[in-house]
């Protein structure tokens, strides 16, 4: 892997695991949400490493394709594919969510976990889901979200610890976004941060990925000063973060 103080992303892809607020248990309501089934064809932006449109194809046996912006993580997604044996109804690409490359109207459901948190033009980015979901077909984001005004170090600390540099929105910001792109009918739920929830990432990847993740980033720490002095740098979260951030599901009909 190159130097880890290039990219929050590079790490987890080297790594192996991706994440968002929630855990898996968030997934799942999200996916209850979005009314998936058997003859759903749906979109995920922003896949990471492919952990969500692997368990859909598997758990559902529906079509899913996963655009990521970063060919490290369509690498893993591929991977994952094979070893879970899905590789026949889930297809990755490497594409930007702000230019999707799709024709319009072609999926039933569009999802992203934790994706546009990380991109400044969010509403580009909802307006290309919604622009490429069937008319009466649903978007549905689970993002981070400011559940109160934060003081100014806390907004700086977290754009250093989790490399988030564009503005995190308040509910009422998410909402607009939707609003936006003429997504209506918009289901809301709210989190603050719970251990319980976020411990449910171990049965979304098992144990072999938490496994690899750990001695992967073991070894990280043995031999690369440089991700030791990252690592110094994002040790500590600031005091009441979780007062202030949350994170929440937002899902849309078109
Ligand atoms: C926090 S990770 C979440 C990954 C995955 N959704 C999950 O829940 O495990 C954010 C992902 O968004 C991807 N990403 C960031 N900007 C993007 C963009 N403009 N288009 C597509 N993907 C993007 C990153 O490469 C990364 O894989």
């Amino acid at each position: 892997m190159a130097d880890p103080e290039i990219s929050y992303f590079e790490l987890q892809a080297y790594v192996g695991t991706t994440k968002h607020m929630g855990g898996f248990e968030t997934t799942k309501a999200l996916i209850e949400l979005c009314h998936i089934g058997k003859d759903t064809y749906l979109l995920e932006i922003g896949c990471g490493v492919g952990a969500t449109a692997c368990y859909l194809a598997k758990k559902y046996g529906c079509r899913v394709v996963g655009v990521d912006i970063s060919e490290a993580m369509i690498a893993r997604s591929n991977e994952r594919a094979q070893r879970e044996g899905v590789e026949d109804s889930v297809e990755f690409r490497v594409a930007d969510a702000q230019d999707l490359p799709f024709e319009n109207a072609l999926f039933d459901v569009v999802i992203g976990e934790s994706v546009l948190t990380f991109i400044k033009d969010k509403q580009r980015v909802v307006g290309e889901c919604a622009r490429v979901t069937r008319p009466g077909g649903y978007v549905g984001l689970n993002e981070e979200l400011w559940i109160e005004t934060p003081p100014a170090p806390m907004v700086e600390h977290v754009r250093h610890i989790w490399d988030i540099k564009p503005d995190i929105p308040t509910l009422e910001g998410w909402m607009a976004l939707l609003g936006g792109a003429g997504l209506r009918d918009v289901v809301v739920r709210t989190y603050k941060f719970s251990t319980r929830r976020e411990s449910s990432q171990i049965q979304r990847y098992g144990f072999q990925d938490m496994w690899r993740m750990f001695y992967r980033t073991l070894f990280l720490y043995v031999k690369n000063p440089t991700f030791r002095k990252y690592m110094a740098g994002r040790r500590y979260l600031p005091k009441d973060l979780f007062e202030y951030l949350g994170y929440a599901i937002f899902v849309g009909r078109k």
